[in-house]
């Protein structure tokens, strides 16, 4: 269901020509990657390869349909027809980057039903930020600049991925992202100007979202188990500490300009560096959220299945009516 229309072997089942060990197809593959090439869908990759693609593609399809969640909630409630235009927007962005992600995905030989059976099983992982609440209006503009802004970070050196498909889409995303991170920004320019209460709202939200956002970019490189490998194949291009840091110093700056503090007294300008250094990560809390047990990990997953069971009549009828479309072809041929 919903496959592609793409001829691709399905590795896993038949054992088609990319899953043999071949040492001739394994050097090109790897003068391709030196060469800073594209592997496509119809390539032979290494199994290993295609399997770490499949990992990270479809966490990544994930974060993006289940990040539709916290937003959506406030669609009802955004207090000007403006502002719920552009919420309605960007969510309905989200739902759009996990399809092209999907798609992706799906030209690796795993279908959709298996990567979405994962994800309802609570067997694949989704990005820990979305486990948290989103208390007030102020949110919904943090969540864009920060959570958007290191989405955006993370994501613009996945453009040059080694795999064709995932960088293509990611030119995409990245596009649509800039505009999450903006809207995010401008929200919060403008609660900026208004009474003591909206500012403290900004002040409150940003307390709360500032570490979470931080721990997006994953573990330390040190501790970073898939890193390695992944810079090798080129599909991680820079690490999850540079990519971090790279953050922090754009975001400190844009704080100021907002004229809000951020919560780490250790935060400051190390001139012989370059960079603002800041204070050490609470992975206890991150890994508590990754392992199931964040204040939103039950609701979130709950909302998700809840929304494949009621879209089951959609599917039916689409299938259904590919079935009839065929059948007339077939009888017209
Ligand atoms: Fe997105
Ligand atoms: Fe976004």
């Amino acid at each position: 269901m919903y496959t592609q229309a793409l001829d691709i072997p399905q590795q896993n089942q038949d054992k088609g020509p990319r899953v043999v060990e071949n040492a001739q197809y394994q050097a090109e593959f790897d003068a391709r990657i030196d060469a800073g090439g594209y592997i496509e869908a119809k390539d032979w990759m290494p199994e290993a390869y295609r399997k770490t693609l499949v990992r990270q593609i479809s966490q990544h399809a994930h974060s993006e349909i289940v990040g539709m969640l916290p937003e959506g909630n406030w669609i009802t409630r955004a207090p000007t027809l403006k502002r719920k235009a552009i919420l309605l927007a960007k969510v309905q962005d989200e739902g759009g980057h996990g399809l092209y992600l999907y798609a992706a995905a799906e030209t690796l030989g795993v279908s959709r039903d298996e990567l979405l059976e994962a994800l309802h099983s609570g067997k694949a992982k989704y990005s820990s930020i979305f486990n948290y609440p989103t208390l007030t209006w102020a949110d919904i503009g943090v969540i864009g600049w920060l959570v958007d802004g290191a989405a955006i970070m993370n994501q613009i050196p996945l453009c040059k991925c080694s795999y064709g498909p995932y960088a293509r889409a990611m030119v995409r995303i990245c596009k649509e992202e800039s505009f999450h991170q903006r809207q995010g920004y401008d929200l919060l320019l403008t609660m900026m100007q208004g009474t003591d209460e909206q500012r403290e709202m900004v002040q409150d939200a940003v307390n709360r979202w500032w570490w979470p956002s931080i721990m997006m970019f994953g573990p330390h490189d040190s501790e970073s188990t898939h890193s390695e490998q992944s810079s090798r194949w080129g599909i991680k291009r820079i690490s999850n500490d540079d990519l971090r840091q790279k953050f922090v110093d754009a975001t400190v700056e844009q704080a100021k300009v907002l004229g809000v503090s951020l919560p780490d007294p250790d935060l400051k300008w190390n001139a012989e560096r370059g960079h603002y250094d800041f204070g050490a990560i609470d992975w206890d809390e991150f890994r508590t959220v990754i392992a199931g047990h964040g204040q939103c990990n039950v609701d979130r997953l709950s909302a998700r299945v809840k929304a494949w069971e009621d879209g089951a009549w959609v599917r039916e009828a689409a299938l259904a009516y590919a079935e009839k479309q065929a059948a007339r072809a077939k009888a017209a041929a």
